[in-house]
């Protein structure tokens, strides 16, 4: 069998191209968001989110790229949970399944998605398992990725080798990426492009648009790991030609790790095979004397077993408390906060002397990369963290994750430390 559209072996469609235009990149460009070039504004989405955060009590919390701290909603979720499993084992289950019906349904609403597209799983990793096993792989396709992506986004294609499959690993330009590079690096074999929406050791916000659009010109899937981009940046699937992504909440979505939501475009179900099977994949799933292997229709079929039930409680919570903020599949709410506190802190960090790996704003995060010159980042981590202020380092730089509800007081607690330091 071939893949979705797939030419036969040795043809080349005539509708592909292998030089692109760039003045076709250019216009798919999301539009860049204007930013205040004044110090930052307490803004009404981050007193409200700030306001579900009690971590902002304590911390000065940075590390959203790394494991965020959870939403107030979501440890409320963990904590009836476990007053309940503790007190009454699982009399409450029914409603604890229904609720995590809930928790699918908005975080399908989150990305512009049906709930009958979405998975739950137990991590990224997960999710994009689900395609690497679960696709018709021939020996001689190949698979395309940027290099340097994060491990998640590596091992289960390399692990499709031995299958004959080949791994494309794309060097880009340190920072912005050239997307010619991805479209040179595909051919009729090309199946699938996987990429992550965020960088998450430069924080480099691709353009999910453009990579689908190189996926489409060769008849590929694309697959978006977008673990650190939801949770802040707006997301529909649907307008961006998504076919697969996959997220575990714990990053930016402030939610417990191990409980995160796959999509599938619902046309490419019944593509997908489902690579364990269990209780819970099938039609009657709870008719357990009656063991039939018809798939349930909807993307669920995946789930096979168990839930991380109490996880995905939490999930839900949070990504309510996030909708609430203003996140949607279309808002800029939470983003235009995210970028506006990048922008100031690189200001600030500029005239602290500190070396920056600035991108143009069309392509920032909320992830913020630097160095202090004549300063062991491991370090200065460890000076920030004594002064109760939270970042990590990658690549051999310090690495400041700000999510929306990072306020003033925040920035300025960071800045005083590093200003200390740089005297
Ligand atoms: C881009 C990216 N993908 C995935 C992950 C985590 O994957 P998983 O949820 O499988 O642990 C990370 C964690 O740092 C990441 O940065």
């Amino acid at each position: 069998m071939t893949g979705v559209g797939q030419p036969p072996l040795g043809t080349k469609p005539s509708c592909l191209k292998h030089s692109f235009d760039r003045h076709f990149y250019s216009e798919l460009r999301t539009p860049s968001v204007s930013l205040t070039a004044t110090p930052m504004t307490a803004s009404h989405v981050q007193s409200s989110l700030r306001a579900e955060m009690p971590v902002a009590e304590r911390w000065a919390y940075f590390d959203h790229a790394a494991v965020g701290p959870l939403t107030r909603a979501a440890a409320q979720a963990i904590q009836r949970y476990c007053g309940q499993v503790l007190e009454s084992g699982d009399v409450h289950w029914p409603q604890w399944a229904a609720d995590v019906e809930q928790t699918r349904a908005v975080a399908a609403e989150l990305i512009g998605a049906q709930p009958t597209e979405i998975a739950l799983v137990h991590s990224t990793t997960e999710g994009i398992t689900m395609v690497s096993e679960g696709l018709d792989w021939r020996a001689g396709d190949n698979v395309v990725i940027p290099a340097g992506e994060f491990p998640t986004n590596i091992y289960p294609w390399l692990h499709l080798q031995e299958r004959g499959v080949e791994v494309r690993q794309v060097k880009m330009p340190e920072i912005v990426w050239d997307y010619q590079r991805l479209a040179d690096a595909c051919d009729t074999r090309t199946r699938l492009i996987s990429c992550s929406w965020v960088g998450y050791a430069n924080g480099f916000r691709c353009d999910p648009m453009i990579v689908s659009q190189i996926a489409r010109r060769f008849n590929a899937f694309f697959l978006l790991d977008a673990i650190q981009g939801l949770g802040v940046f707006p997301l529909d699937v649907k307008a961006a030609g998504i076919d697969f992504l996959s997220a575990d909440g714990h990053k930016w979505m402030l939610s417990p790790e191990g409980a995160g939501l796959a999509y599938i475009r619902h046309d490419l179900l019944e593509r997908l095979r489902p690579n364990i099977a269990g209780w819970n994949s099938v039609e009657g799933r709870f008719d357990f004397q009656n063991v039939q292997l018809q798939f349930r229709a909807e993307a669920a079929r995946y789930e096979a077993g168990a839930q991380n039930m109490v996880g995905q409680l939490a999930f839900g919570g949070s990504l309510r408390t996030l909708r609430q903020a203003g996140l949607s599949a279309n808002s800029w709410a939470l983003a235009e906060q995210v970028l506006r506190s990048a922008s100031y802190l690189t200001r600030q960090l500029v005239n602290l002397g500190a070396e920056i790996q600035e991108l143009p704003e069309h392509v920032r995060s909320g992830i913020v990369m630097f160095q202090l010159p004549g300063h062991d980042p491991m370090a200065v981590r460890q000076k920030l963290l004594d002064a109760g202020v939270v970042v990590s380092c990658r690549a051999g730089r310090l690495r400041v994750a700000i999510h929306a509800y990072n306020d003033d007081s925040d920035f300025a607690r960071l800045l005083n430390v590093l200003e200390g330091l740089s005297r």
